[in-house]
């Protein structure tokens, strides 16, 4: 069952049936500010942080269904009629709606009673301002009077403050009304001020909630959109609205526009954004937030014979990986705002995957978590960025509502709330940007450490690599300390398959880099510890057939033929062969076993069969319900590396199989079993062993995204940066017979295409640039483009 449509040519999602089973959201903003809205308008808007500076109320969880939101009503002046232009919350026949999402807006129109409406939801590109641009023409063909409501629901800006503290929050702010704009004010606070206004002088208005919805009523009948009159209230404390009113008059075939502004600031802000946001500067707004995504859109675009794979790297799957980088991570209606700073582990693989569209924000992204490193060589699991910056911004007064400040021996926390992995994705991600970009000096410049002291962004990567060296167990495998990638999966903190898979991947690719440098000590002694490391997991982690997941702590092997239950585990069979761990034979039946233990048609399972008995030895896991999350659902995140592994075995067949099962875009006609948004990689899909086996869970804030673009670009169509040339070794089905990369690098364009006349899965037998044969594509003077043919085959050429 479809409930929409991708609109490729407009770039936008369309949702023709809005009665969707759950919310499908979208972002909005590229900036400090930005927001989080679902299919009817429901959501909200933060300014830089998520728990410390909401602007709008959002009540998570809740019934009716994700709101309240930013809303329109229209009124009708001959009958009183009165609808929403999002169908909620007032929910006419849902017939009459849809909502477009598009890159960094979303649009919601409805055609009504013979009027037709869109609400445009985006943010201004240089000011932190919302945009709430409505269009309405009449077409019923008699002249119609219409009122327009707008409606939004201030927040106090700390969530916690904002849902618990009531003695606090509803004695703090105030609202008041002057010159068209509405302003909020947190008393307490130095930077507390919100606007809400209009390009137009509004009719009326309201500022306090209550007064606007009217007891025992809800935003589907407020009272104020029923009687059509505003009360003109506004108070010091309370709860606080953005309700601006206009009356129109559209004789039959007139249109009208009107702009709502929402910002930060006080009515002096909300005076200067009315006047600077026309509609002409609206619109021109528009095209720039339009020409924004262009440019990060065609740093990479492909033809390929697969639609579902078109779709998702040229559009969707970029859009996600962007948004997790820009606004990682804490920013949805799963996460709604309760956790601080940035994720160590989940920030360093988003980081990873965008630098070519986005190498400013993954540059900043990489230098914070170099900051949150510590001396001994792990990563602050969950740290607040802020905590490390150079310059602190000091306010000028104790507020009992700021930020506490913890102390540094609080932030820095010990080893034994390290986990294991975070810091090893660190080293592949800066590798991987210096790949992308060149900027070799970043690896020279001066960073902090969490704990004191500073040293280079190159020898944070040697403490990294050196610290998983030293923390390893009586099998010589890494411990996983509190938890490795799997948080569920502690191994009562004995040994990490993965974990030493992952070190293994990190050393590799910091001996290319060292070697790349013309470091060669290090690059000589690293690699002596890669060998060990191989050596070491080759010989305690393979079980015949399979690699194990790991050994508790009190000695127990994990993931082996003699378990009934967590037999095979996706994340050590696919890192084993990813990191190079693996031979070819072990790695193929590695991979065999996944495809038969954990392949679904929904994609690739974590891990089976599922746990169903509390065994606190292996981890939280196994408390978890079998088929949900880390307990045997398709948690997506893992699966990419299941293509990059395939891609490696050069099982190009399997590897699209593989891609194919968890493509969102290929989902769009399941929604009665998927539920969630097909554009967006979901972080999991209800496993086998659940009776809601398929339904897709949590959108847009998962690692699945970043990867499966990762995996899908560099592995399976195999455009590979590297320090000195760009490899080009894809890795397909033998059905496909060509296909085509744009690829923006470094400054110039290079137009790819690769031939497969002999139908092969992997091979190259041929590369030809501009008609010259050449074993990488090569760095081109930058602003130059060439034409790359690829030819596969059996064999390369000697
Ligand atoms: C969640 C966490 C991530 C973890 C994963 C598996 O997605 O954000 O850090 O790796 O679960 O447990």
């Amino acid at each position: 069952m479809q409930y929409g449509h991708f609109d490729n040519l407009n770039r936008e999602y369309v949702i023709d049936r809005v009665d969707l089973p759950v919310s499908w959201t979208n972002y909005i903003g590229t900036g400090d500010m930005m927001g989080v809205f679902n299919h009817t308008a429901g959501g909200y808007l933060i300014y830089k942080s998520s728990e410390y500076h909401r602007i709008t109320r959002f009540r998570p969880n809740g019934v009716p269904m994700d709101g309240p939101g930013h809303y329109i009503y229209l009124r009708d002046g001959e009958d009183g009629d009165f609808w929403s232009v999002s169908w909620q919350p007032v929910g006419k026949p849902k017939e009459h709606y849809s909502c477009h999402h598009g890159l960094g807006y979303v649009n919601y129109l409805c055609n009504y009673s013979g009027i037709s409406a869109s609400q445009k939801l985006y943010v201004a590109m240089d000011d932190p301002v919302e945009i709430w641009d409505l269009h309405l023409r009449n077409d019923s063909g008699r002249t119609r009077t219409l009122s327009v409501f707008s409606y939004c629901e201030f927040s106090f800006h700390q969530v916690d403050m904002d849902n618990r503290n009531f003695q606090m929050s509803l004695y703090a702010a105030g609202s008041r009304y002057e010159d068209g704009v509405i302003e909020h004010d947190l008393y307490y606070e130095e930077d507390g001020y919100q606007f809400f206004t209009s390009n137009f002088t509004p009719d009326g208005f309201d500022c306090l909630r209550d007064r606007f919805i009217g007891p025992y009523r809800t935003e589907r009948n407020p009272l104020v959109v029923e009687t059509g009159e505003t009360t003109g209230s506004f108070e010091k404390g309370g709860n606080h609205c953005g309700c601006l009113k206009k009356t129109l008059t559209l004789a039959p075939g007139e249109e009208a526009r009107l702009l709502f502004l929402l910002g930060e600031g006080g009515i002096d802000a909300g005076r200067a954004m009315r006047e600077k946001y026309t509609p002409e500067r609206a619109d021109e707004d528009f095209r720039r937030l339009a020409a924004f995504w262009d440019r990060k859109l065609s740093c990479l675009q492909i033809e390929t014979p697969n639609e579902g794979m078109n779709t998702e790297i040229n559009l969707w799957n970029l859009y996600q990986s962007e948004i997790n980088v820009m606004f990682s991570r804490f920013t949805s209606f799963i996460e709604v705002g309760g956790r601080v700073g940035l994720g160590y582990r989940d920030t360093a693989q988003d980081a990873m995957m965008v630098p070519h569209s986005n190498p400013e924000k993954c540059r900043s992204r990489l230098v914070e978590l170099l900051r949150a490193l510590t001396t001994y060589g792990y990563g602050l699991h969950l740290f607040e960025p802020r905590w490390f910056e150079p310059e602190q911004k000091q306010q000028s007064f104790k507020s009992p509502t700021v930020v506490p400040t913890p102390e540094k021996s609080r932030i820095v926390h010990g080893l034994k709330d390290a986990c294991a992995d975070d810091a090893l994705w660190l080293v592949s991600s800066v590798v991987q940007f210096i790949r992308e970009t060149g900027e070799t000096g970043f690896l020279d410049e001066t960073v902090t450490y969490a704990d004191g002291g500073e040293g280079t962004v190159y020898e944070h990567l040697t403490r990294i690599l050196d610290f998983s060296a030293r923390e390893v167990g009586q099998n010589g495998i890494c411990k996983g300390l509190r938890a490795d990638w799997n948080d569920c999966l502690n191994l009562g903190g004995g040994e990490s398959a993965m974990v030493s898979f992952l070190h293994l991947w990190a050393l590799r690719n910091f001996v290319a880099l060292a070697r790349f440098l013309g470091r060669r000590d290090d690059a000589e002694n690293y690699e002596a510890l890669a060998g060990k490391v191989q050596k070491r997991c080759r010989e305690v982690l393979w079980d015949e057939g399979w690699f194990i997941r790991g050994i508790t702590a009190d000695g127990r092997r994990i993931g082996t033929h003699a378990d009934t239950e967590g037999r095979v585990h996706m994340e050590s069979n696919t890192w084993a062969v990813l990191s190079g761990a693996a031979t070819r034979e072990q790695g193929l039946a590695a991979m065999d076993s996944v495809n038969d233990y954990l392949f679904t048609e929904y994609g690739l399972m974590l891990n089976a069969p599922c746990y169903t008995a509390p065994d606190d030895g292996i981890g939280f896991v196994t408390r978890v319900y079998p088929g949900l999350k880390e307990n045997g659902a398709i948690f997506s995140h893992p699966n990419p590396w299941a293509w990059c592994a395939e891609a490696l075995l050069g099982r190009g067949e399997r590897a699209m199989k593989f891609y194919n099962a968890l493509c969102p875009a290929l989902q769009n006609d399941k929604i009665e079993v998927r539920e969630a948004e097909p554009y967006s990689y979901c972080q999991f899909v209800v496993g086998r062993d659940h009776t809601a086996f398929g339904r897709a869970r949590h959108p847009f804030m998962t690692g699945s995204s970043g990867w499966a673009y990762y995996a899908a670009t560099q592995y399976l169509l195999g455009v590979r940066p590297d320090f000195d040339g760009m490899t080009v070794d894809p890795c397909i089905p033998g059905s496909w017979t060509e296909f085509r990369v744009t690829r923006r690098w470094r400054g110039s364009t290079y137009r790819i295409h690769v031939s497969n006349p002999e139908g092969v899965e992997k091979g190259v037998r041929e590369i030809l640039v501009d008609g010259k044969k050449v074993e990488k594509l090569p760095i081109l003077p930058e602003g130059s483009a060439c034409h790359a043919e690829v030819r596969m085959g059996k064999e390369r050429e000697a």
